[in-house]
């Protein structure tokens, strides 16, 4: 594992030279930022320290919306996702929701595990109920670690489906084209897999039950 001793002190170092190397490229860099925000993405992704969200996908400061998590979720009850959710949709109006896993996540690993983690059980129960959903899939899967991807693809899978199941996603979905995306990083390789969501036919599959709008 990478270890090293981080210098609080060279943060501010690090910051003063990245401010002259902006103003060197663009004189109104700041002044630009400061105006305003209106990102087309809003990227949910886990808060594993190695999955950065704007660096994977090559944007700007201003073009995402972020928030991550551990294990990327998309709880009905939690107000932090829910709020964001809101804000990006209905105030940013961004036209992208993207759910980011990524292979090797602590959070989908221990909901694998039978283990008491206290504060993190009913955080990880959330990762426990798409296990089950998936059960006799995974199941299938006798390779421990392609288990743990599989479980890691369906878990970006129910988190998209989660999306679609609020009122916000689908109200947004009838006034303009509002997609929904899964993707997973790699982070052995670097690269960033779609999972192809399909949002018309997840929307059509879950409106009997799940119908708000
Ligand atoms: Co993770």
């Amino acid at each position: 594992m990478w270890v090293f001793k981080m210098d609080i002190k060279q943060i501010f170092k690090n910051n003063e030279k990245w401010i002259k190397e902006k103003l060197a490229v663009d004189e109104n860099y700041f002044k630009d930022l400061s105006k305003g925000q209106s990102p087309e993405i809003l990227y949910i992704g886990c808060s594993d320290s190695r999955v950065t969200a704007e660096e994977l996908m090559g944007i700007k400061p201003g073009e995402a919306f972020v928030h991550r998590n551990i294990a990327n979720m998309v709880s009905s009850v939690d107000l932090n996702v829910q709020t964001v959710l809101n804000y990006a949709v209905n105030q940013l109006e961004v036209n992208h929701v993207v759910v980011c896993g990524h292979y090797g996540c602590g959070g989908i690993k221990a909901a694998m595990e039978s283990k008491d983690l206290g504060i993190l059980n009913p955080w990880l129960r959330n990762i426990r109920d798409v296990y089950r959903i998936h059960k006799a899939e995974l199941n299938e899967i006798e390779c421990e670690e392609e288990r743990y991807k599989k479980l890691v693809e369906l878990n970006v899978q129910e988190q998209c489906i989660n999306l679609i199941k609020t009122a916000c996603v689908q109200q947004a979905s009838k006034s303009r084209d509002i997609k929904v995306h899964g993707w997973v990083f790699d982070m052995g390789t670097g690269k960033l897999i779609d999972l192809q969501i399909n949002f018309e036919e997840i929307l059509k599959g879950i409106m009997e039950i799940y119908h708000l709008d």
